[in-house]
């Protein structure tokens, strides 16, 4: 499995997203998952499903050290002994003594950010998880955020797909040394119907979706695609046996637009992204 390696923390490049994958679903997910190679699996507190993930993790069979496991704090659980609980939780409903790595999972603008940050430093030095990083953050609150941070802040979650403009962010997460995590990388499944991405798709016997992964992974962006489909799992995970060439690559990111994001920056309201 190629790892994408920022302040530390070696992050698979493929993860299993598992938002909205409930109760016996879920846990089937993940255990095939793992069967067939993901070596990476995205929970949150907010998802509801860090039991059955954990599940998923042990019915699976492989070994707890080779699997990188992610959640995240909801943002009203910001303040100091309400994050710290938070943690203990996820980590009690996962079964597990240590995550890898531990997000903010979106901004919240009426917590301070330096009592936050202080706390997630305090739960990793604690040991409750290997690493810390942050989720939605713009570029204005990467640099606070690494500012602030007494530990190093592995990456970023954001939303990243071709159809989405994100240059500015993701320059900002390099500059800081983070990597980049895509969240719907797949745009929520609109990529399928692309022209573009079918096209070069079957100029390499792949799918749109195959083609827009690697046009991610290519530039050592990681990315989450979540499916509940057993046999889209294999198709996802398929994405390092071709190349796509330096002319593909710029016909998709002209694909980008500012106005291509499919998920809404809800909590926070309209932040300015630059
Ligand atoms: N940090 C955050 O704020 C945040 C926000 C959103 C998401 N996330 C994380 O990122 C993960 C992925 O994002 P997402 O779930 O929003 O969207 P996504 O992974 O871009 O897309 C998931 C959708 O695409 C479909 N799909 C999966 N594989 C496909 C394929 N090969 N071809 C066509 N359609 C396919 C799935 O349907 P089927 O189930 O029918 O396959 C599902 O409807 C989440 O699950 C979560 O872990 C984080």
């Amino acid at each position: 499995m190629q790892v994408v390696e920022a302040k530390g923390a070696r992050i698979p490049l493929i993860g299993l997203g598992t938002w909205d994958l409930r109760g016996r679903t879920c846990a089937r997910v993940v255990a095939e998952a793992l069967r067939l190679g993901y070596r990476h699996i995205d929970t949150a507190e907010m998802y509801g499903n860090e039991s059955e993930v954990g599940e998923g993790l042990r019915a699976s069979a492989v070994k707890r050290s080779d699997v990188f496991v992610t959640t995240k704090v909801w943002p009203s659980h910001f303040s100091p002994r309400d994050l710290e609980r938070s943690a203990k939780d996820s980590l009690a409903k996962l079964r597990l003594s240590e995550v890898d790595l531990l997000l903010l999972h979106w901004p919240n603008p009426n917590i301070p950010l330096a009592d936050t940050l202080g706390a997630l430093c305090k739960v990793k030095q604690a040991g409750l998880t290997r690493h810390i990083g942050v989720s939605n953050f713009t570029v204005a609150l990467i640099n606070e955020a690494a500012r602030l941070s007494s530990e190093p802040l592995v990456c970023n979650q954001i939303e990243v797909h071709p159809l989405l403009d994100q240059t500015k962010v993701i320059a900002a997460c390099r500059a800081q040394g983070m990597a980049v995590v895509a969240y719907s990388p797949i745009a929520r499944g609109a990529v399928k119907s692309n022209k573009v991405l079918t096209r070069i798709g079957k100029e390499h016997g792949k799918t749109a979706a195959q083609v827009c992964l690697r046009f991610l992974v290519q530039q050592d962006i990681v990315v989450i695609p979540r499916t509940s489909k057993i046999e889209r799992l294999m198709e996802n995970f398929s994405v390092f046996d071709f190349d796509l060439s330096t002319n593909e690559m710029q016909e998709i990111a002209a694909l980008a637009s500012r106005d291509g994001r499919v998920v809404d920056f809800a909590y926070s309201g309209s932040p300015n992204w630059d």
